[in-house]
């Protein structure tokens, strides 16, 4: 069994699935948003480091990876894992204050692994905007959503927020290689996005 389904075992809630997203999906949610040439990816939620190894294969030399982990255990494999990795131990909703606190400018780029469809509102909101406020104006977000909720109130909730935030919303192809099926959201940061405020 992966570390995952244990973590989802005591954790549900914090985890939200019991096993890693597939590499048909890690491949899709780094793909068409410019990981290739960014100088810093944030990874929201890297969990196993599943999609953060794909992250480190598209990567160019020089440039920087930072990820914020809830879970310490994880945090500490990821850590050891891949080298020149900035980990956060805390909750993505204080990525901007992170990055602040190591020097490090906002992302080009910030990929989301986590299960935003068992989060309060009231946590997606605020983790949703502090990616605004970590991104680079013009900057790229990527998450993934599983194809059954996307019908659900909630899903559809999480669909306006998004589109409430960025200027630009589109959607993957479903990536039915996966368990279960999913796709993915890619955001654009709007050009004046250094403006708003928390
Ligand atoms: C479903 S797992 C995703 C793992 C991996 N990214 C993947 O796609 O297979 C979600 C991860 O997000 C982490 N997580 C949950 N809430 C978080 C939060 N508020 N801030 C940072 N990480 C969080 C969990 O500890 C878990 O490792």
């Amino acid at each position: 069994m992966s570390t995952l389904f244990w973590k989802f075992l005591k954790h549900p809630r914090q985890v939200g699935a019991c096993c890693p997203s597939s590499p048909a999906l890690c491949r899709e949610i780094t793909s068409h948003i410019g990981v290739e040439k960014a100088s810093l990816v944030a990874e929201l939620g890297p969990g196993t480091g599943v999609i953060t190894a794909e992250i480190y294969r598209k990567l160019r030399n020089g440039a920087k990876l930072a990820a914020v982990e809830l879970d310490e255990h994880l945090a500490d494999d990821i850590e050891a894992r891949f080298s020149d990795i900035t980990v956060f131990r805390g909750c993505a909703s204080q990525l901007d204050t992170m990055l602040n606190s190591c020097d490090l400018p906002p992302a080009d780029v910030v990929i989301s692994g986590l299960p935003f469809a068992i989060f309060p509102e009231e946590l997606q909101d605020k983790i949703l905007n502090g990616v605004v406020r970590s991104l680079i104006p013009g900057g790229t977000f990527a998450t993934f959503a599983y194809l059954q909720g996307c019908i659900l109130p909630a899903g559809i909730r999480f669909r306006k927020k998004l589109e409430s935030l960025f200027p630009e919303v589109t959607t993957s192809p479903v990536v039915w290689n996966n368990m279960p099926p999913a796709f993915v959201y890619r955001c654009r940061n709007s050009i004046s996005a250094g403006e708003r405020k928390s």
